[in-house]
């Protein structure tokens, strides 16, 4: 049996390049990976997102690609990706995927700070109704929005030797990506029993825990919750430690 490949979710505001010191350690745990972007970051055409185009194109044309290959997939979603990934999922569990006698299937989800939203669901009505004061709206232009002061609410963890480089990582994202929801999230499936872990990330100035607590109360669904002690962005402040929990969680799924 081959093993499954990790695809890893962006948060808002980052590219899959967020994920380059982490993707070197599950390669070297055997494991492929595929970080992969949406269109709402830094979108051309901002008045046109929103939360379902990016789950329309992570899961045709990242997932369902793997699947109908025979490979399983292990989705690794950070913040926002939460809301996309926990979407695009749907319907592509193992069971209901061999059920139908189509190869491939999703056997886990691992939320890094992620946003568990219900369906139709918006963040912004997950975090309270209204923007946080660390998201500047229409900056650089109308329509698109930027996290600052990026080292404060991100990378409070990392040196500020780190800032020129991890600044220039930020990129601007389409509002109308969190304002409007996704459809029916996969965490909901009773298939994702024991295959949902949540990696609570305990100094996160961006995503409190506590607001993580509550996300994973409202789900009404278990999660495996991991406690690391990192900011918002552990993929790049503890990558090593990381990895080893994500071939930990997989390891759990493949033995289940
Ligand atoms: C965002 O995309 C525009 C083109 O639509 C490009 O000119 C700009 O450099 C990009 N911004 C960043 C920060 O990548």
């Amino acid at each position: 049996m081959s093993s499954p490949i990790f695809v890893l979710v962006p948060g808002a505001f980052g590219t899959p390049s967020a994920y380059d010191k982490l993707v070197p350690y599950l390669e070297k745990a055997g494991f492929a990976t595929m970080p992969e972007p949406y269109p709402s970051c830094n979108h051309s055409n901002p008045s046109i997102a929103s939360c379902q185009e990016d789950i329309t194109s992570l899961r045709e044309k990242i997932i369902l690609p793997i699947l109908e290959q025979g490979s399983d997939v292990i989705l690794v979603v950070h913040s926002y990706g939460g809301a996309v990934g926990g979407a695009a999922a749907t319907g592509l569990d193992k069971k209901t995927r061999a059920a139908n006698g189509l190869p491939g299937g999703v056997i886990g989800l691992i939320y890094i700070a992620g946003n568990v939203l219900l369906e139709g669901e918006s963040l912004i009505q997950a975090v309270g109704g209204a923007y946080p004061p660390y998201i500047k709206t229409d900056k650089p232009s109308p329509g698109l929005s930027l996290i600052e002061p990026a080292m404060d609410v991100l990378y409070n963890d990392c040196g500020q030797a780190l800032a020129p480089e991890l600044e220039a990582a930020v990129k601007p994202h389409a509002q109308l990506a969190f304002e409007t929801g996704p459809t029916a999230p996969a965490w909901a499936d009773a298939a994702f029993e024991g295959r949902r872990t949540y990696i609570r990330t305990e100094d996160d100035c961006c995503i409190p825990a506590s607001l993580q607590d509550a996300w994973m109360e409202k789900s009404g669904v278990k999660w495996d919750v991991v406690h690391f002690k990192s900011s918002h962005m552990p993929f790049v402040s503890k990558p090593k430690d990381l990895a080893e929990q994500l071939v930990k969680s997989a390891n759990g799924y493949l033995a289940l």
